[in-house]
């Protein structure tokens, strides 16, 4: 089994203190940072863009993971890449038949991609981009907002991606997002996710370092 990662979003942070967040998650064991990148069109809320993931890039060496729940990232990828992202998934509900594209997009830029569904978006929609990934992220809520309940169906579509990429002889990270908690991180690791996103978790714990290392134990 791949080691497990505990992904903190930044979307449950105090906005006005970023740069603090985002240095105590480091001290607290995190393994990189996830950011949730929303233009109220894609997903009905708004959070941040390319001048924070520019920013953060000073106050952290953690990867920084950004997750871009926007229309049209392919105008957007390369300017992520430049300001200092590691990893860049999209989503296939707004890319559809370009993502292969747009994953190569990423690539070219030189960071990692990655390929994110939906709830109720099945596994064959994304299953022949899964080679040139380099991690499936499958939400476990639908996205806009944390602190939404984790739906357990999913896990059949994390173990689906994990046959996938064994049967290929792919070593792809497989990360799940959305409702996760002690119990929830549990059943997505035997399902075979090994990086775990966590906001609400994470932010509302008394002791994040005792929380992250909870969640990955
Ligand atoms: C949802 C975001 C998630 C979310 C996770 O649109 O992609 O990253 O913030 O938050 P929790 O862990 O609170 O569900
Ligand atoms: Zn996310």
């Amino acid at each position: 089994m791949k080691k497990v990662k505990i992904a903190p979003s930044i979307l449950s942070a105090d906005f006005s203190k970023m740069g603090e967040e985002v240095r105590s998650l480091g001290k607290s064991g995190a393994d990189m940072i996830h950011c949730d990148v929303m233009d109220g069109v894609f997903v009905p809320n708004i959070t941040f863009g390319i001048k924070m993931v520019e920013d953060l890039r000073k106050v952290t060496p953690l990867p920084l993971d950004c997750h871009l729940m926007i229309v049209n990232p392919e105008k957007y990828v390369e300017k992520f890449a430049a300001a200092g992202a590691d990893i860049i998934t999209v989503h296939y509900e707004a890319c559809k038949e370009n993502l292969p594209f747009v994953l190569k997009q990423i690539k070219a830029a030189g960071v990692k991609c990655g390929a994110v569904i939906n709830p109720d978006t099945p596994v064959d929609k994304i299953a022949d981009v899964i080679p040139l990934c380099d991690m499936v992220l499958v939400m476990s809520v639908f996205p806009g907002f944390g602190g939404q309940k984790f739906i357990p169906s999913v896990l059949d579509k994390v173990r689906e991606i994990r046959a996938i990429a064994d049967r290929l002889g792919l070593d792809i990270d497989i990360q799940i997002d959305g409702g996760i908690n002690a119990e929830t991180a549990a059943l997505a690791r035997a399902a075979g996710a090994n990086i775990l996103v966590a906001g609400n978790a994470i932010f509302k714990a008394e002791n994040r370092a005792e929380r992250i290392s909870k969640l990955r134990a």
